[in-house]
C-alpha cells in the first residue's frame, strides 16, 4: 500500500499514527497592488559621449530632466492563508512598497536623490530590478512574482527575477 495509493493525490500526505489522511492541495493565489509616485529622470549613460547618449536616447537625454507619472504594480504570489483567506493583506504590501521604494522615488530625481538608484542609469528596465532587489526581502512568507512598472500610458516594462528568465 504505501506509495501506492499516495501517487495518485497531489496532495499533502500526512501520517498520523497508523492512519494516512489526505489534505486538500492549497491553492497558489498570485495577488497585485497598484502604487503610483511621480518622478524626474535623465536616461544617460556616462560611458559614452555627449553625441552617443542624444544619438541614443533622444529627448529624453535633456540634461535639463523630464518627469514621467509612473505606476508600479506589485504582484506577490502564495497559498492562501486559511484564517485570513489572504495569499498577503494588501494593505501591508502597500506599507512595504511605499516604505522601501515609492517614497524613496516620488516627486524626487531619480538620477541624484533615490539611494537604491544611486549609480544607475533610470531606465524604466533598470528601475523595474532596482525595485524588485529591494522589496523582495520583504514580502515572505508570500513571494514577489512579479513586478509591472508603466512609465507612461504605452509603455512599461516587467521583471520576474532572473530565475523566470
Ligand atoms: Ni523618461
Amino acid at each position: 500500500m504505501p506509495g501506492g495509493v499516495g501517487r495518485r493525490f497531489s496532495c499533502r500526505r500526512i501520517p498520523r499514527g497508523r492512519a494516512v489522511h489526505f489534505l486538500p492541495r492549497m491553492p497558489i493565489v498570485t495577488a497585485t497592488r497598484r502604487l503610483r509616485f511621480n518622478a524626474a529622470h535623465r536616461i544617460h549613460n556616462p560611458a559614452l559621449s555627449d553625441e552617443e547618449n542624444t544619438r541614443l536616447f533622444g529627448k529624453c537625454n535633456n540634461p535639463n530632466w523630464h518627469g514621467h507619472n509612473y505606476v508600479l504594480e506589485v504582484s506577490v504570489t502564495g497559498p492562501v492563508d486559511a484564517t485570513s483567506g489572504y495569499v498577503m493583506d494588501l494593505g501591508a504590501l502597500r506599507e512595504i512598497v511605499e516604505r522601501e521604494v515609492i517614497d524613496q522615488m516620488d516627486h524626487r530625481n531619480l538620477n541624484l536623490e533615490v539611494p537604491f538608484l544611486r549609480g544607475i542609469n533610470p531606465t524604466s528596465e533598470n528601475i523595474v530590478v532596482a525595485c524588485w532587489n529591494a522589496l523582495a526581502p520583504h514580502v515572505a512568507p508570500a513571494r514577489l512574482s512579479k513586478l509591472r512598472l508603466w512609465e507612461t500610458e504605452n509603455n512599461y516594462v516587467e521583471y520576474s527575477g532572473d530565475a523566470a528568465v
